[in-house]
């Protein structure tokens, strides 16, 4: 089946169909025999006007893959992070997360998003959506697949009743996002984390508790 590439919110962005592949999975037949390990190539910063990728569901990856991504943009160490904690024994949300093909059809870039709730100290819990990991493969990064993995998120996100996201990230990248530590600075995490690197996006920040604990969300 043909599939639609999602839509590019991105500004810089020029996402676009790598042609006619009769199906996503020969796609990632080639990037399975490809991607590991990836041609290593020069870094460059290149006007996303001339970059041709496409944006895919990241339900269309091989999981193997997305691994592999996320290794070599945080670390085979990553899993001991607190943000690991916060969602564990949850599974990524496949309506909000995404994944970038480049030209070549390497799988250069994903973004997850994950059930979680801030359970405040009478107890309630608050759903909310945890954004990451966000990953771009070392060599092509600040290219702008970043920004149009978010703008991709945002925008399959729930116009009507849109959940707070958060994350743990650098203020300085995700920022221009729209995501700030000021609603945070009561919150905890379920392990140690740098309090100006917790970070939420919300419509509607004045509904966001003051105090509680991230964690999980699990029925
Ligand atoms: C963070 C990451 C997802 C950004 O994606 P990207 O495709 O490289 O970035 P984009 O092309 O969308 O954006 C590029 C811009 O972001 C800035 N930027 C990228 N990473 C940044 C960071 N960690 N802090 C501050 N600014 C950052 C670049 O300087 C550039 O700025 P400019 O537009 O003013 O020139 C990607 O670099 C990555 O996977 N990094 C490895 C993991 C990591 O370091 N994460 C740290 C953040 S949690």
């Amino acid at each position: 089946m043909r599939r639609q590439a999602a839509p590019a919110a991105g500004g810089r962005s020029t996402l676009r169909s790598l042609g006619a592949p009769d199906s996503w999975s020969d796609i990632w037949k080639v990037s399975r025999e490809t991607f590991a390990p990836a041609p290593a190539r020069p870094y460059r910063r290149a006007p996303m006007d001339h970059v041709a990728a496409t944006l895919i569901p990241l339900t269309e990856v091989d999981p193997a893959m997305i691994e592999a991504l996320l290794d070599r943009a945080f670390g085979e160490d990553r899993h001991t992070r607190t943000a690991y904690k916060v969602r564990e024994g949850t599974d990524w949300l496949p309506a909000l997360s995404f994944a970038v093909v480049d030209e070549n059809r390497y799988l250069v870039g994903s973004i997850q998003v994950w059930p979680v709730a801030l359970t405040d100290p009478q107890g309630r819990r608050h759903p909310m959506l945890m954004v990451g990991p966000v990953a771009v493969v070392p060599e092509r990064q600040a290219e702008g697949f970043g920004q149009a993995l978010m703008a991709a998120t945002f925008s399959a996100l729930d116009p009507q009743a849109p959940l707070p996201q958060v994350l743990i990230g650098d203020p300085e990248y995700y920022g221009r996002f729209g995501f700030h530590a000021a609603p945070t600075q009561k919150w905890q995490l379920p392990g140690p984390f740098d309090r100006h690197r917790l970070l939420v996006r919300s419509d509607n920040p004045g509904v966001l508790p003051d105090e509680g604990t991230l964690g999980p969300w699990i029925d």
